[in-house]
């Protein structure tokens, strides 16, 4: 089976290894043949830490090729989409059924590839500010991977949304999700801004102490992205601003692992009768994986890259 393993001389620190075993699931896992696949932000990290032959790749969509043996989860012949732990870079791929969502026709293997993580983590960030429905929400890092399902999936729930862009030219993009207000920084128009009930916040540094300033009393701060992986630093008089007894909620989205596919069927349903749309800034054949990190790392496009799988 082909598949990508880690390779320290390889482009990216990966190589396509033509020789892999065949998957052998266990009794809750069924076989799926992936068709496509998405790559996230902190991939980069996990496969410079884990450089001896791991096998990456967490998000996925494919057919189930055998049905589980347990009897759960989705019968052979089953389009899914798939949170993985791992080895999802491949032809084929043992899946926990609770990490399974079945797919409507109308959802592509690329829009189905681009849910799981950064879906998940947008669907449960927006939980911890509860009921949003007319109530003020901040997206920062609006038109990246997770960002881009935040603003869509909180104006979904009835929120008023302001988008934080890193650029003018990412404003008409944010607009496009349906985010209310785009802004460039909190700082320039924090006179003006919030007091905001939620913050779905992805990008850390000055940008999380600014929401700090900017959040309701007793508001939320999900914080669940740091991408420059620069120093925040926070004091506790950005609170005597506004934000009396907020929050700050160092948000972990894998967490809790048994309703991965169930939350995963609901972003795939959002998608199939159109509430939601996966914005996928880069499609490639899997086989150019490694090309995808170098364009990443260059902030070259926007949303999600996909990857399909052509055998
Ligand atoms: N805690 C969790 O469970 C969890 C889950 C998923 C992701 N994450 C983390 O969340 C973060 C975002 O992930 P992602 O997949 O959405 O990444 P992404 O697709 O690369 O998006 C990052 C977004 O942040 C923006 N950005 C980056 N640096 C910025 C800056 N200095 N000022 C303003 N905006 C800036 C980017 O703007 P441009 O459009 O200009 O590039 C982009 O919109 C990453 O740190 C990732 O590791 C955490």
């Amino acid at each position: 089976m082909r598949g990508f393993i880690t390779d320290p001389a390889g482009r990216a620190g990966l190589r396509l290894n033509e020789d892999l075993p065949e998957p052998a699931p266990k009794p809750h896992e069924a076989l799926v043949e992936v068709r496509a696949y998405a790559v996230n932000n902190d991939e980069a990290t996990l496969i410079s830490r884990r450089p001896d032959g791991w096998r990456p790749g967490q998000d996925a969509a494919g057919v189930v090729l055998r049905a589980a043996a347990d009897g759960s989860g989705p019968a052979e012949g089953t389009r899914v989409a798939c949170y993985l732990d791992a080895e999802g870079w491949a032809q084929r791929v043992p899946v926990p059924t609770h990490c399974l969502a079945a797919l409507d026709d109308a959802v592509s293997f690329e829009q189905a590839a681009a849910l799981p993580i950064a879906g998940l983590t947008a669907l449960r960030a927006l939980r911890v500010g509860g009921a949003v429905l007319g109530r003020q929400v901040l997206v920062t890092g609006a038109t990246g991977g997770v960002g881009q399902f935040a603003v869509q999936l909180a104006v979904a729930a009835g929120a008023t949304v302001t988008a934080l862009v890193s650029s003018p030219e990412r404003i008409q993009d944010a607009q496009a999700l349906g985010a209310h207000r785009v802004v460039t920084s909190l700082d320039d128009a924090e006179a003006t801004l919030g007091p905001f009930h939620l913050v779905l916040e992805g990008v850390g540094g000055d940008v999380l102490a600014a929401a700090v300033r900017l959040v309701a009393p007793g508001g939320h701060v999900a914080w669940y992205g740091n991408p420059g992986r620069r120093t925040t630093e926070i004091s506790l008089a950005d609170f005597y601003a506004q934000g009396w007894n907020a929050h700050i909620v160092g948000f972990i989205s894998p967490h809790p692992e048994q309703t991965k596919g169930e939350d995963l069927t609901i972003l795939a349903r959002l998608v199939a009768d159109g509430r939601l749309t996966p914005h996928i800034g880069l499609v490639l054949d899997w086989t150019r994986t490694p090309e995808v990190f170098e364009r990443m790392a260059a902030r070259a496009f926007r949303g999600k890259a996909v990857l399909t799988v052509s055998g």
